[in-house]
């Protein structure tokens, strides 16, 4: 799937056959709208504050190994590591190398992490001392004068929000964020180019409507709005741009994606962990603002909306946008919203605690580790169908999945004992693990008596592609660094998601209790009540 962003990226040169100027190369055989050939980095350094976090570990620091290793990054590229620890540049690399050697997905070459590690510097300090900050300053446009890395920085606040406004305030006073200050190497001076200043951060985006505006109030007076690029991992997703492709490229799916034939939609993401050691960050939050927020918002609305005209960021965005903007809740979030909370349990052959015995849980923690809810987009496309999304933590399987459930036949011209076995229709797209589309309908059983039960159509990523899919962090990291914004969320989908999810938080602050469901099952009954109660179920974990 590719998603070239003109705007960011200006307009394909007017005359394509002539060889530009010496300071502007391009290449006269290479259509510049054919992207696949691979995207490569320009000159640049990635600014990294919290890397002492799980998800620089685990996520961050082993996929831009896996960038080095596919050849994506410049060979000046440098990562620059600050925080609080008493760190020389080689403990850094040591740590970064653990986390690439345990963490990465391609195959650890050494010649790849030599010339990766020569450009990795580390810089300790606290977030509020401005000494600490005029350091990194000049580690920065060391790496411009040594490495050629061109004054183009990005800053990646892999830290909890309430660190946000010291950071970006420091990095506003020590220059860090201004492209034109620095030296001649920072500036591009005498180049002709400006170099860019771009920040990532990473949900969560506030704890409701009011919280996402201040913190995107802190950022915005520093960095102009295309400078920030908010990540929400699951569009970094193969599978997840899948669903365009799947949409839009496609006539087969397009006449019947609607009310006329679709019954209803059940977007799932199943996890068998629980909150490991998440607990400071998790409890309040809960399993809503984690993930119905952001993850399950963005699978709906991806699936949901219209044809974009294009596949730039202004117009994707739009298309999302449309669609968070006609969602409705429904009138009764008693019936229409399910919560429960784990208890101890088996899961995968080991008995495992309950949420309230995790370490740094509260005892009487009103927090859910699953949400269940109804809601509608009410559109032409699809009025009056309901749209159920779910997610919990210890369920039976981690499996996260968009299943378009479809009406039945109208008629069934079969004997009924022959179609006892025959479900509805259903579109299945497997988002992870097992990562693949499934088509379920109905089939003759052979024999000789006309029965009719449910068969699937599989589509498997494993069987019909040699390359296995990037992470979710790469793909992201890599458009960070090219600055190609359409996988990220802007302000008005974070603020429309908050809308929708404010008022089921309210009432259920002011009404519910979380229902306790076992670790290992498929959650709390309510949510299978909830189902029951408009006459359909669960698809099954
Ligand atoms: C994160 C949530 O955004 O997504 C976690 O904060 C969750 O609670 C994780 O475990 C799941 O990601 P993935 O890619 O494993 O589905």
């Amino acid at each position: 799937m590719t998603m070239p962003d003109a705007g960011d990226r200006g307009p394909a040169p007017a005359n394509p056959g002539v060889i530009a100027s010496a300071e502007d190369p391009v290449n006269p055989l290479r259509d510049p709208r054919d992207r696949r050939i691979p995207r490569v980095a320009g000159p640049c350094v990635l600014v990294m504050f919290g890397v002492t976090g799980d998800l620089a570990r685990k996520k961050l620091m082993p996929a831009l190994y896996d960038l080095a290793n596919r050849g994506l990054l410049p060979p000046g590229f440098s990562l620059v590591g600050f925080a609080r620890r008493d760190w020389e540049h080689e403990d850094f690399a040591q740590i970064t190398y653990e986390a690439v050697k345990e963490h990465a997905r391609t195959p650890f070459r050494e010649t790849v992490w030599q010339q990766l590690s020569e450009g990795m510097r580390f810089v300790p300090g606290e977030f509020d001392d401005d000494a600490a900050f005029d350091r990194l300053a000049e580690t920065v446009r060391e790496l411009d004068r040594d490495r050629g890395t061109g004054g183009n920085y990005a800053f990646y606040l892999s830290i909890p929000p309430r660190s946000f406004p010291v950071v970006v305030q420091q990095l506003k006073r020590s220059g860090l964020s201004d492209p034109y200050a620095g030296g001649p190497e920072s500036t591009g001076a005498g180049t002709g180019r400006v170099p860019w200043r771009r920040v990532v951060i990473e949900k969560p985006f506030g704890r409701d409507l009011e919280s996402a505006r201040e913190l995107n109030d802190i950022v915005d007076a520093v960095f102009p709005a295309h400078a920030v690029f908010r990540i929400d991992h699951y569009l970094g997703k193969e599978t997840v741009q899948n669903i365009l492709a799947l949409r839009f490229a496609n006539s087969l799916y397009e006449p019947i994606w609607n009310r006329s034939y679709v019954d209803h939609v059940q977007i799932t993401m199943s996890e068998d962990i629980g909150i490991g050691g998440r607990a400071g960050y998790y409890d309040g939050i809960g399993a809503a603002r984690d993930v119905i927020q952001n993850h399950l918002l963005q699978l709906l609305a991806l699936t949901a909306m219209e044809e974009p005209v294009s596949f730039a960021a202004d117009s994707l965005r739009q298309e999302k946008e449309k669609v968070l903007s006609a969602v409705r809740l429904p009138a009764d979030l008693a019936t229409a919203t399910a919560r429960g909370q784990y208890s101890a349990g088996w899961q995968g052959g080991r008995q495992v605690l309950g949420y309230l015995e995790e370490e740094g849980i509260p005892q009487d923690s009103r927090t859910e580790t699953y949400a269940a809810v109804r809601l509608s987009v009410d559109t032409r496309r699809w009025g009056g169908v309901p749209f159920y999304l779910r997610t919990g933590k210890r369920l039976t399987r981690r499996m996260t999945e968009i299943a378009l459930m479809f009406q039945r036949a109208p008629h069934l011209p079969f004997a009924a004992t022959d179609t006892k076995e025959l479900g509805q229709n259903a579109l299945v797209i497997r988002v992870q693990p097992d990562e693949g589309v499934t088509v379920r309908f109905g089939s003759k059983v052979p024999g000789s008596a006309m029965e009719v039960r449910d068969v699937n159509m599989d589509f498997a990523y494993g069987e019909s592609f040699t390359e296995s899919s990037p992470e979710a962090y790469e793909r992201l990291i890599l458009d960070v660094l090219i600055g190609d914004p359409p996988l990220f969320p802007r302000q008005e989908e974070v603020e429309l998601s908050w809308r929708i999810l404010d008022p089921i938080e309210r009432f259920w602050a002011e009404n519910t209790k979380p229902e306790q469901y076992a670790a290992g099952s498929p959650g709390p009954a309510s949510a299978d009540a909830l189902m029951a109660r408009d006459g359909r179920a669960w698809r099954r974990l």
